[in-house]
Order: structure tokens, then sequence, then C-alpha cells
């Protein structure tokens, strides 16, 4: 199974890919795992995403379509794989295309901006393995630590306020663009396998999950 998670900041997408991925044992590809992942290694890339990234814009393109190119060049990723954060603008998914890599399901998770601002102030992560948590919605077990490992969680830093509403801004001028690319692939493409599936990312954790099962079959 391919499957590519669309959806703005805060969706649900690291969480439910999480839950997704075991179900269907394919490993989750998010770029903004991997790309801080270079920022705290130190790495080229690091250094040259670490302030966009700090200030809520994108990547470029380039960077973005190579990293992902040698990520799925892995044998892991044979059986299929799902997209977190990826494709993110018109160029990215058309490098997809150009790959002739064929998505069974392109699932675009939707949530209103406000409610986003508000889930964002409340997210800590475990930064070694990206796992996400919530303070109120998915609390750790034990205040402040990882489930798995115990050790502390972070809160990152693009998660202020006004970053927040800079990635949306970026979200809705640059990826929501993918929802119309998508479906009209799927309309060039009548006998291909790729599907166009949207499902509403308010609700508890457990609810949305039903719902992008649902979608997923
Ligand atoms: P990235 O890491 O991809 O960030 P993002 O798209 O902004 O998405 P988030 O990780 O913030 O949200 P999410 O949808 O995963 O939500 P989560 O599950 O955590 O990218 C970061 C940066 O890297 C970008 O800004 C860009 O600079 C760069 N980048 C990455 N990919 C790129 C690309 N392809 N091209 C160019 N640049 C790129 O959930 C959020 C919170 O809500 C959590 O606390 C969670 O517990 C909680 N929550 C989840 N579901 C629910 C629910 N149903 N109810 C209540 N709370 C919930
Ligand atoms: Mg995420």
């Amino acid at each position: 199974m391919r499957i590519i998670l669309l959806g703005p900041p805060g969706a649900g997408k690291g969480t439910q890919a999480e839950f997704i991925c075991s179900r269907f044992d394919i490993p989750q590809i998010s770029t903004g795992d991997m790309l801080r992942a270079a920022v705290s290694a130190g790495t080229e890339l690091g250094m040259k995403a670490k302030d966009i990234m700090a200030s809520g814009g994108l990547v470029p393109d380039d960077l973005i379509i190579a990293l992902v190119r040698e990520r799925i060049a892995a044998p892991d990723c044979r059986e299929g794989f799902l997209f977190d954060g990826f494709p993110r603008t018109i160029p990215q998914a058309q490098a997809v295309e150009d790959a002739d890599i064929e998505i069974d399901r392109v699932v675009e998770i939707h949530v209103d901006d406000d409610v986003i601002v508000q889930r964002l102030s409340g997210r800590r992560v475990h930064e070694p393995s990206g796992r996400v948590y919530h303070l109120e919605h998915n609390p750790p077990r034990n205040p402040g630590v990882d489930d798995v490992t115990g050790e502390p969680l972070a809160q990152r830093a693009d998660d202020c306020e006004d970053t927040v509403r800079n990635r949306l801004r970026v979200y809705h001028e640059q990826t929501e663009l993918l929802v119309a690319f998508y479906q009209d692939y799927v309309q060039r493409h009548p006998q291909g396998p790729t599907r166009y599936r949207r499902v509403d990312g308010v609700g508890s954790l457990a609810q949305v999950q039903a719902r992008l099962l649902e979608a997923l079959q």
C-alpha cells in the first residue's frame, strides 16, 4: 500500500501515521522528522533547512525530492510506504508522478485553522522517534516523558502561535493546491489504483482512526 497523508500542520498526520504504518506494516516517511534529524545532526541539509523551518517556510523542492528519492530506494519501501508531509508543493507531486510511483490512496485530513492553533500549543514530541503527544488529548502515561523510552518530551520550536499561523498560510498558498492536483490526477487515470479520500480530522483519536481505516479500504 502506498499512501499520501495530506493535511495542514497539526491535522494529526504524524499521530495517525504511527497507527496506519503498524496496521499495514509499511514505513512512515515524514520529511519533517527527517529534516529535524538532519538539523540536530548538523548535516549540510540540516544547516540549509534550520532557519527555513524555524520561520515556518518550505525547504526548497530540489533538496526534499533528493531526500525522498534516496529514502524510497531502501529495501523496506518495496511493499509500500506512507508519505507524511510530502509532497507539499506541485513540483514535489509532479516529481512523484514523473518517477512513475503509483499511489494507492491520497487521504486528506481536514481540520479548521482555529482548532489547529489550539492543538499545537499542547503538542509535545519525543524528538528521537518523532512520537507525538498532546497535553490534553493524547497525554503520555507519565507526565513529560515518552511512553516507550522514558526519555523527556520537548515542545517543537515551530509550535509558537506566530509560526503556526505562518505555516497555515504557507499550507493554504502552496500545499492545498494538491487537493485539486490529486483529484485531477484520479480523473486523468481512471484505470489506475489511485483514490482520493477526505476525512474529518476533528473528534477523538479513535474516531479519526476509524474514518481513516475506512478511507484506506
Ligand atoms: P512537518 O514536521 O511535516 O510539520 P507540519 O506539516 O507542519 O505538520 P505537523 O507535524 O505540525 O502536524 P501533524 O499533522 O503531523 O500533526 P500531529 O499528529 O503532530 O514539517 C515541519 C517543517 O519542515 C515545515 O514547516 C517545513 O519547513 C519543513 N518541511 C517538511 N516537509 C517538507 C516538504 N515536503 N517540503 C518542504 N519543506 C518541508 O498532531 C498535532 C497535535 O494534535 C499533537 O499534539 C497531537 O497529539 C494532537 N492531535 C492529533 N490528533 C488529534 C485529535 N483528533 N484531537 C485532538 N488532538 C489531536
Ligand atoms: Mg507531523
